[in-house]
């Protein structure tokens, strides 16, 4: 028994020798010493050792066990230390080599130019609000005095839903719904961004759906010099300090006086500047103040509708209105962010 324990320690230790990696280790720590292994099964057979036999060899197995174990985990040892190793070779990172570049998506111009307009209103004191594309008649024509029939409507040739609902033809049924919200309430001071729709055929300045950016300020003498004060102020934050606009008379039915504006541009590389429309505005009509609840004896307001497609193709040299919607990605690449 000695002597298949010694054997059994030298074979061990030399098989160890030969070991290339953990699993093999592991293998052989099975071989050996497993339920199954080999020292387990000398030590089985102490049973029918005599009584001062079994303290001497069993000291001896003891001995074997230990030294197999030590074996066995300096090797462990020394592979884990060659594995982190291998790892830390095989990861390094070569911190100067440049990075790559992670595509960035980008904002859309219609987007970017509505936010930059909410950020010029908000900084003077005013509200960002919205309404539905969805409208009913009333609020779209009705009250804001286009009775049926009325030949203004043409104006605004309207995608109708049923009798009474219709794709809204201008954002400003969202004057007539603060209106009633603010329930005789002043000040009212909102913009409202949002998609308008019309019965036009598509070409590079038509769209049957567009952008419109509508805003209403109802106070205590408020006059149209309040009026063109603010816009002229929107229109050199957008375009540059010099920029100049131009009121023209007009025709709204929600709006008396109306006005429709014209901006100040200078064409790439031309000498003399230009002028193009931008916005229809005027003071609210003292009937659309009553209709919604304001006496217009006591109160004021002026309003404004403007359209977001020619302010962003004004802003970004944007030739033709499709571009918007057709989102070729090589438009819109060209508005992404450095
Ligand atoms: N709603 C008008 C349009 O779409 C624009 C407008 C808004 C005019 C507010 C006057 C006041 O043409």
């Amino acid at each position: 028994m000695r002597e298949r324990l010694e054997q059994l320690k030298a074979e061990a230790l030399e098989h160890l020798r030969s070991v290339a990696d953990a699993k093999q280790l592991d293998e052989l720590r099975v071989k050996y010493q497993g339920k199954k292994g080999k020292l387990t099964e000398i030590l089985r057979g102490m049973g029918g050792l005599s009584a001062e036999e079994r303290p001497v060899i069993g000291q001896l197995a003891n001995e074997v066990r230990d030294a197999i174990d030590a074996a066995v985990s300096a090797h462990s040892e020394r592979f884990e230390r060659e594995e982190t190793e291998r790892r830390l070779a095989s990861e390094t990172i070569d911190v100067t080599l440049p990075g790559r570049k992670l595509p960035r998506g980008a904002a859309h111009p219609l987007n970017r130019i509505i936010e930059e307009i909410e950020q010029i209103f908000i900084g003077m004191g005013y509200q960002v609000s919205e309404g539905p594309e969805v409208e009913t008649d009333y609020h779209n024509f009705e009250a804001l005095n286009l009775p049926k029939d009325h030949p203004a409507r043409d104006m605004q040739d309207s995608f109708y839903i049923t009798e009474d609902l219709l794709m809204r033809t201008h954002t400003s049924p969202v004057q007539v719904r603060t209106m009633q919200k603010m329930d005789g309430e002043v000040p009212v001071k909102i913009i409202c961004p949002g998609k308008v729709y019309r019965r036009d055929d598509d070409d590079a300045t038509h769209s049957f759906q567009f952008h419109q950016i509508e805003g209403l300020v109802i106070g205590k003498n408020i006059r149209m010099s309040d009026l063109k004060g603010t816009l002229l102020q929107l229109m050199q934050e957008l375009f540059g300090s010099d920029t100049q606009i131009r009121m023209r008379p007009s025709f709204f039915p929600f709006t008396e006086p109306s006005a429709e504006v014209d901006v100040s541009y200078r064409k790439k590389g031309a000498e003399s500047t230009g002028w193009l429309e931008v916005l229809g505005c005027g003071m609210v009509h003292p009937r659309v103040l009553e209709m919604s609840g304001y006496d217009p004896k006591e109160y004021s307001g002026f309003a404004f509708g403007m359209g977001a497609e020619r302010l962003a193709m004004l802003k970004y040299g944007i030739d033709d209105i499709r571009h918007f919607y057709n989102n070729d990605e090589r438009f819109l690449n060209q508005f992404a962010r450095q």
